[in-house]
């Protein structure tokens, strides 16, 4: 993939544009409508939603008000944890685009496995629900499917009862968390990878090491982590309320991170994950 690629190409074809604007904790209602009209202005085209983050009706309202047609927007969803299982997949995908007002996903995506420790048919859980998403496929209201979360070991699961292969995978990935064998899995079989948190929850904004190549490269910290993310070949989805800095967090390809920089941030002291699957969360 070339460095400066402002969009990737999914397994079935699907073009998906190369940095996407990640939705989580934006107010519903109007708050939503604006903030993402704002990111529309400010050139991002995909969308990372999901049901659980409540703000789907606003969401929806600024694709409608674009001053683009609806085609020029990248619209991906997450079916969310209490919302597994066949039947209940394939209604969940349909009320979200209600509340969205919309007739398809281009991207549809499973927001977390089922947990090991606290289902013992997570297995059959996982696989009823990826058959839902295939079957959100062929009825068009997606068009594509992916998960998230899943590691190397949940993928290869999920593949000995797949017809369809995840075309995408979005986790947890920044600089001091690399998720090696993740993303080797992924790679090495076409799906590709979406970077949830790519500034570490904000984290590595004042992080030494990252200051100074910002320093060095005349860029703001945001725009070396998700640089970093980029020449990895993820697709990073950040997330700011701020209009200025949407602008900054996609100008990030403006530039290039050398090999030994690259380097530099593989090699940060590895960071606790950001966020756990809420289903072990409901255990404790
Ligand atoms: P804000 O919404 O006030 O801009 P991540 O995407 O890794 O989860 O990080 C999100 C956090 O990083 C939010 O707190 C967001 O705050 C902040 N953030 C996003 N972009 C920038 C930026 N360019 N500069 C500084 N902080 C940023």
């Amino acid at each position: 993939m070339s460095k400066q690629q402002k969009a990737l190409t999914l397994a079935n074809g699907l073009v998906i544009p190369a940095i996407g604007f990640g939705t989580w904790q934006i107010p519903g209602g109007t708050i939503a409508t604006e903030i993402v009209t704002a990111a529309f202005s400010a050139g991002y085209r995909l969308l990372d939603t999901a049901a659980v983050y409540g703000n789907e009706p606003g969401i929806g309202a600024a694709i409608l008000q674009a001053p683009f047609p609806r085609d020029e927007v990248f619209l991906s969803g997450k079916l969310w944890n209490t919302k597994r299982g066949y039947e209940s997949t394939l209604r969940a995908c349909r009320q979200s685009l209600k509340r969205l007002k919309q007739e398809y996903f281009d991207l549809y995506l499973i927001h977390w496995p089922a947990s090991i420790q606290r289902f013992s048919d997570w297995e059959s859980i996982n696989a009823d629900t990826w058959r839902a998403m295939e079957q959100l496929l062929a009825d068009g209201f997606a068009k594509a499917i992916g998960v998230c979360n899943f590691d190397s070991f949940l993928l290869k699961t999920l593949a000995k009862t797949a017809h369809i292969q995840p075309m995408l995978n979005q986790i947890e990935l920044h600089p001091g968390f690399n998720a090696e064998d993740t993303v080797a899995y992924c790679d090495s079989h076409g799906m590709i990878i979406e970077a949830w948190s790519p500034l570490g929850s904000g984290a590595l904004l004042d992080h030494p090491t990252v200051l100074a190549l910002a320093k060095r490269y005349a860029k703001t910290p945001a725009q070396i982590c998700i640089r970093w993310c980029a020449q990895k070949g993820a697709i990073p989805l950040p997330k700011t309320a701020n209009p200025s800095r949407m602008s900054e967090n996609i100008d990030a390809f403006s530039f290039e991170l050398a090999e030994e920089d690259m380097h530099i941030l593989d090699g940060l002291p590895a960071l606790a994950p950001s966020f756990t699957n809420p289903d072990d969360d409901e255990m404790k």
